[in-house]
């Protein structure tokens, strides 16, 4: 590494400097991590598992928000780690109270990614114990990667740590299931168009339409009113159940129960416009639903059957 001194002396020529910069650039390092991944696998696939401890700076799911529903994983790591960077006002202040109390933290909204990988890359280098916290799961609409991929490309490996996704403390909470023999036999997680999904790319309508979908949609609580009224022209049954559930697992969790037609109203009355998940489709009433195979004479025909 150059000092000051050095720099002062024997100034960096501007190719060199350029050089420099552009590998540091973080769309230049998931550009290039991304042609890594399509030459080769990456071999630590095949050398650990979700839940192991690897080498390196950790992305742990911090879950929904209750603290105690963090992995055993992600508690140990939280424990022993000197610096956390997490995701603000969507991890609950009660996990880092409880779990950081001897980190540094750091709060990363507002934070873009020129600001936050030399952040935790600087730490890492220095022998610091960095750990990067999402909220819910990181693999779901958490910008993980691009993270991951821009500390790989300077040298500090990484991992996912799972966490339990909203959608499924929306599930427990609403007392359901997201896939209901008879009634959903898939999910969907989504989000509305908006300034990261153009209209094309906004798909709600068309998994209301499957009819045996349950629909999740994270960061559409500000467009209940858009996305009802979409589905609505779309022409799908205004009787469709819709669950609006507002901070999952928090103490302030509140639970709101409507149709296609009355959501909207409902959650402007509640006043949300951030922090819900929106679930539509009859599995949020567990309504209506079928006795699976999964018990019973079914399950214990031909014990040579291998198959799910
Ligand atoms: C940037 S995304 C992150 C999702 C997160 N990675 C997960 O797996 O839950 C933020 C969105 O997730 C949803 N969300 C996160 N935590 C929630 C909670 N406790 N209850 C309801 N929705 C939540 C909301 O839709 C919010 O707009």
């Amino acid at each position: 590494m150059t000092s000051n001194t050095d720099a002062k002396t024997n100034p960096e020529p501007d190719a060199e400097r350029d050089e420099r910069v552009q590998q540091r650039d973080p769309q230049a390092a998931i550009d290039a991590q991304s042609e890594h991944r399509r030459a080769e696998l990456d071999e630590r696939i095949f050398e650990h598992s979700a839940g192991d401890q690897q080498e390196g700076v950790p992305f742990v799911g911090a879950g929904p928000g209750d603290p105690r529903l963090l992995t055993v994983a992600g508690k140990e790591l939280l424990e022993a780690a000197d610096l956390v960077v997490h995701a603000g006002s969507l991890v609950n202040s009660e996990l880092l109270d409880a779990y950081c109390a001897q980190a540094d933290l750091v709060n990363s909204v507002g934070k873009d990614l020129e600001e936050l990988i030399p952040l935790m890359r600087d730490a890492y280098e220095d022998g610091e114990t960095v750990v990067r916290l999402h909220s819910g799961d990181p693999a779901i609409y958490g910008a993980a990667l691009e993270q991951m991929d821009a500390l790989e490309h300077e040298g500090v490996p990484t991992y996912f740590v799972p966490g339990v996704t909203s959608a499924f403390a929306a599930s427990a909470t609403l007392r359901t299931q997201l896939t209901l023999n008879e009634v959903a036999n898939h999910v969907a997680i989504t989000r509305p168009q908006g300034k990261t999904l153009t209209e094309d790319e906004d798909h709600i309508s068309e998994f209301v339409g499957m009819g045996d979908v349950t629909t999740c949609i994270y960061l559409g609580t500000h467009a209940v009113r858009d996305t009802m009224g979409r589905l609505l022209e779309d022409g799908h049954d205004p009787e469709t159940p819709v669950a609006v559930v507002y901070h999952a697992s928090w103490p302030d969790e509140d639970v709101i129960v409507g149709t296609i037609e009355t959501i909207a109203d409902q959650v402007e009355d509640a006043g949300y416009r951030a922090s819900a998940l929106v679930l539509i489709g009859d599995a949020v009433t567990g309504a209506g639903y079928e006795r699976s195979f999964l018990y019973g004479d079914w399950a214990n025909r031909g014990s040579e059957r291998t198959s799910d």
